[in-house]
Parts: structure tokens; sequence; C-alpha cells
């Protein structure tokens, strides 16, 4: 039986959903933090597992007669080395044949400040002798238009990059290339694999492919990071969405997510979609 943590989250239910599609004697248990988050997946045939990465107790329920184990990171961002902990224990204890792990890309060099949990995930799962399947994802294209904020109304879109390009990559076709990954998982024991599309694109390139589709100039401004802090306090907004959207500055300045490679096109058979091809559906729905 295949263990998928999150399994209520965007990514669990799109993995999901796609293995069952691909695979649909495939025998899938969802780790949810209660029952009602379940409702939805147990009518897809999904076994419900409740538990929490934060109890090793209830963890250690849920990884009972588990063979394949996709980890899902955890969204929240406190003591989440402690959480992936509790789960890669637990699966140790009961035997779990592979690990699957959603980390981020090139996280060993620890270019972005959310690097170095993944990095130190990822270290615990070796070290667990489990043998493992990371995915190091890049950032979600469908985050694109957070990125934007109001640009597309106003024409300006100021944001921290230092002329560095960044590499997004769809998350839907990431569940995809989990789902394909699932399915044959013999196939990827001890892999690691760097989840990208096919291009990286300076935020100017980005602010270009806007213009063009939109047919409106949208002119980029790379500001300095403390500029970008102070704006966004002055804006008002919430203390937990500035310290997440200073990390994300943090991580296109520091040429986090300006890394290109083919793992993805190779787990899905097929180019990822394009940064390009995105914005065109993005403004012109
Ligand atoms: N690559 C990127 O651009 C990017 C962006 C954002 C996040 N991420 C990472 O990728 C992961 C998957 O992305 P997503 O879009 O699917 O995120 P999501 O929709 O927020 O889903 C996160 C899932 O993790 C579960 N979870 C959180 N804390 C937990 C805990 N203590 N115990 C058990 N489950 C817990 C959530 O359960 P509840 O519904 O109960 O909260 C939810 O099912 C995120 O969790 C985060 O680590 C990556």
């Amino acid at each position: 039986m295949i263990l998928i943590t999150g399994a209520n989250g965007h990514l669990g239910t799109q993995t999901i959903d796609l293995l069952l599609d691909k695979k649909p004697d495939a025998e899938i248990a969802g780790l949810v933090r209660s029952e009602e988050k379940g409702a939805e997946l147990k009518q897809k045939g999904v076994e419900i597992r409740v538990g929490d990465y934060t109890d090793y107790s209830s963890i250690e329920k849920a990884v009972q007669g588990i063979e394949t184990l996709l980890l899902i990171s955890s969204s929240s961002l406190e003591g989440r080395i402690g959480q992936h902990k509790n789960v890669i224990e637990a699966a140790k204890k009961a035997d779990v044949k592979q690990i699957f792990y959603t980390s981020i890309v090139q996280a060993d060099k620890e270019l972005s400040p959310l690097s170095p949990d993944h990095a130190e995930t990822e270290k615990l799962i070796q070290e667990s002798g489990i043998p493992y399947t990371i995915y190091r994802n890049t950032f979600y294209m469908e985050f694109l238009p957070l990125f934007l904020g109001n640009a597309m109304e106003t024409g300006q879109w100021a944001f921290p990059s230092d002329g560095k390009a960044i590499n997004l990559a769809l998350r839907s076709e990431m569940g995809e290339a989990l789902a394909n990954g699932l399915k044959n998982s013999g196939k990827h024991k001890n892999s690691i694999y760097e989840i990208t599309s096919g291009k990286a694109y300076t935020l100017d390139e980005i602010a270009g492919l806007l213009s063009e589709s939109s047919g409106k100039e949208i002119t980029y401004t790379d500001v300095p990071i403390s500029e970008f802090e102070k704006t966004l306090q002055e804006i008002g907004l919430p203390e937990d969405q500035i310290a997440m959207s200073v990390m994300t500055a943090e991580t296109f300045v520091n040429g986090a997510l300006d890394f290109t490679f083919d793992d993805m096109e190779k787990l899905l058979g097929r180019k990822p979609t394009g940064l390009d091809t995105f914005i065109k559906n993005f403004v012109n729905p």
C-alpha cells in the first residue's frame, strides 16, 4: 500500500487523482489531519489515515502496513525538521520499503532560506537506510500571479531578483511526475530528481512575456529586498505574508531557482509546460 501525506493538499490531491487514473488497482492511503479532511478522498476509494506530523504516535499508527510512502513536506515552517523526522522514524520502525519526499531544487546548495529544512530532511531520509526518491521541486508556476501583486493593473512590477532568472514549473505536472514515479517505484530507488521546466526566465523577460500577451506595457523594476519589505509593511500586509514574500525574494536574489534540468521531462515523458505558455493562458484565459 502507498501512503500519501498532505493528501488533502493541492499536490497530494493531484498526485492521488493521477495515480488512480494511471493505476486504478493501486492501493492508496491518504494521511490527513482529521476524518472530515479525508471525506472527499474516501469517496474516491482512498483509505483514510488520520495523523499529524507533530504527533509521533499518530504517525506511528498511520504508517502501519505501508510499503511506499510519499512524504509531502509540511506547509508549516515551524519545527519542520522535527515534523519530518517523526515521519521518517515511524517509517523506519514500520519497515516501509521506499520513501518519496518533496524537497526544493538544488536543496544541498542551500541558496534559499527554505533549503536548510529540506537538505536536513533529505539527510535524515538517507541516514535511515530506507531506499529514497527525492523530488526537488522548484517553485510553482501557479504562484506567478502572487509574485505579480497588482502589476497587471498598474503596469509596474517591483520585485527583488538581482537580475537572476527563475525556473518555475506547474504544480499539476509535478503531481503527474510524482504519480509516474509512484506507479513504478522500484525503478526510482535511491534517485534524486531536480524538478524544473525547460527554461528559466529573468523577471525582466517575464514582464516582456506579460506585455506581449496582454498588449499592455508591464515594466519590471529590480528593487532591493529592504525596499521591497518596507513597501509591503506600508501597504499593511500581515506579518506572515511579508515574511513569506521576503523569503521568496531572497530565493530569487540568491539565484536559488536559476537552474534547469531535464528530469521532469523524463518523468513526464514529454516537455513540461513552459512559462511562456502559462502566461498566454493566464493573461487570456
Ligand atoms: N514549490 C513551491 O512553490 C511550494 C509552494 C508552497 C508550498 N510548497 C511545499 O510543498 C508542499 C505541498 O504543496 P501544496 O501546494 O500541496 O500545499 P498545501 O495545499 O498547503 O498542502 C499542504 C498539506 O500538508 C498538510 N500538513 C501541513 N502540516 C501538517 C502536519 N503537521 N501534519 C500533517 N499534515 C500536515 C496539510 O494538511 P491541512 O490541510 O490539515 O493543513 C495539507 O494537506 C507544502 O506543504 C510545502 O511544504 C512548495
